[in-house]
């Protein structure tokens, strides 16, 4: 009798050099011209998408390389035909940190998609479904794979069943696969594999895996994902992977391919994309872009469970107000500030507020006698809807006789887009150049000066060369 055919387990790969490994390591600065030449090759490699957009890119294009993001999107794609590309999405924050109008948002999405976006991943620092609603059905209605996000943490509410309830709302709004996002690196091979597990039985779409090397578990963890049956890992191209980065693309196509799983990706290519980036990563050392502590495993996260980020915040305010001796009690405080805050997620923006906070707390000698703005519009209900309920007597002390929000802070929000677009005639030209002006004013006005400078020097040296 022939041996029964197994099927063959099959991992696809999201690769992340453009985008996250480019923030995480030298805090986006790749400009596109350095890594235009490669496009052609990575279109090749055989990758499920490549992660390079979203995020911190458009901020950092405008603020510090004087270029269009929408313009490096569509040179993009006309350099990557045959691979989907991805980017990521703030939910209703869209890049920045403000809560927009829907009206933004749903904009922002569709002129995404047309100018060449295919999946984008949506998440919300507090995992309030509210918060993603309009950017995922707005990628649905745009023709685009909507990544439905959540952002991993550990807490007594962050059980196993909260998880699946938010996967499954994320699926009754289109979402055509699941990311789990470990931005701090601290999820273990052990919860990766019951989370994997648990969301695979509850719904019928790709789980998509997202870490960080930050503490050195995310090989471990991969792996158990994918033993668990996560379809999709995110990776970095071995010469910007590593410590704040992703694990390399490299490693985990040799490591799985040895343990019988199809990768779908070619060898040969991802040689030539390393070879072509090493250069590139050795530029960024010697210019100090690329610094040391980044490429280093700390573990002090696993034992605090706080982000390494945040440790290094925690040191520089301490350092400013000159208090480092109180590191230790400011630690201390961090996990009961954010149990009052509700158990948020600690990720951009609540791990700075949290951070903040006990400092403060620490340095007054008495608790919430100063709060920041961010953490008063926290507790009113501006950024959504808390993991846990906040501390009411916390909040009352925080808040006086401020009323809690009750329904959706957007809806609080008049519409934007038109309004601005009418602002900026002879200035904007065209939708992408307000979009760009309602996510960051003034960095886009000091861009659209430059580019008009920029222009006619052109102009004038076209002349003169005739
Ligand atoms: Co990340």
């Amino acid at each position: 009798m022939a041996p029964k055919k197994q099927k063959i387990q099959k991992v696809q790969f999201v690769e992340t050099v453009l985008r996250d490994a480019n923030q995480s390591l030298i805090a986006t600065r790749l400009p596109y011209d350095k890594f235009e030449p490669i496009l052609a090759t990575m279109d090749k490699a055989g990758f499920y998408a490549v992660e390079c957009w979203g995020g911190a890119t458009f901020d950092v294009c405008l603020r510090y390389l004087n270029e269009d993001p929408w313009e490096r999107l569509r040179k993009i794609r006309k350099s990557m035909p045959n691979t989907k590309l991805q980017m990521l999405l703030r939910g209703q924050n869209v890049l920045g940190y403000a809560h927009y109008p829907d009206d933004f948002v749903r904009k922002f999405v569709q002129k995404s998609v047309e100018n060449g976006i295919d999946i984008i991943r949506i998440f919300d620092a507090l995992n309030d479904t509210q918060n993603l609603k309009v950017a995922m059905e707005a990628a649905v209605k745009a023709g685009a794979m909507a990544s439905g996000t959540i952002s991993y943490t550990t807490s007594p509410v962050h059980t196993l069943n909260k998880y699946v309830e938010i996967v499954r709302e994320l699926k009754e709004m289109g979402a055509s696969s699941i990311c789990i996002k470990d931005m701090a690196g601290i999820m273990g091979p052990k919860e990766a594999y019951d989370l994997v597990s648990a969301i695979k039985d509850a719904v019928d779409l790709p789980i998509d895996i997202h870490t960080h090397s930050t503490t050195g578990l995310a090989f471990m963890t991969y792996l158990k994902a994918v033993e668990a049956g996560a379809d999709i890992i995110d990776t970095a191209i071995s010469p910007f992977s590593g410590g704040t980065s992703q694990p390399a693309t490299e490693t985990l196509v040799y490591a799985l391919g040895q343990l019988g799983y199809a990768t779908d990706l070619d060898e040969k290519v991802l040689k030539q994309i390393a070879d072509f980036f090493k250069p590139i990563r050795d530029g960024f050392v010697s210019d100090g872009t690329l610094m040391p502590k980044s490429m280093a495993t700390d573990t002090q996260c696993l034992t605090y469970q706080v982000p390494g980020g945040m440790l290094s915040n925690l040191l520089s305010q301490l350092k400013m107000m000159n208090a480092l001796d109180r590191f230790d009690e400011a630690l201390l405080e961090t996990p009961k500030v954010r149990k009052d805050l509700g158990y948020p997620p600690l990720v951009t923006p609540t791990s700075q507020m949290v951070g903040v906070q006990a400092v403060r707390n620490v340095i007054d000698g008495a608790r919430y006698k100063t709060v920041s703005k961010e953490i008063k519009a926290y507790c009113r209900g501006e950024y959504g809807r808390t993991p846990a309920p906040i501390d009411p007597a916390i909040q009352k002390q925080i808040l006086g006789d401020t009323a809690p929000l009750t329904g959706r802070y957007a809806d609080t929000l008049e519409p934007i887009f038109e309004k601005t677009k009418k602002e900026l005639t002879g200035i904007a030209r065209c939708d992408e150049d307000v979009l760009s002006y309602i996510a960051f004013p003034q960095l886009a006005e000091k861009f659209f000066e430059a580019r008009k400078a920029r222009e006619e020097n052109e102009a004038t040296y076209t002349i003169e060369a005739i």
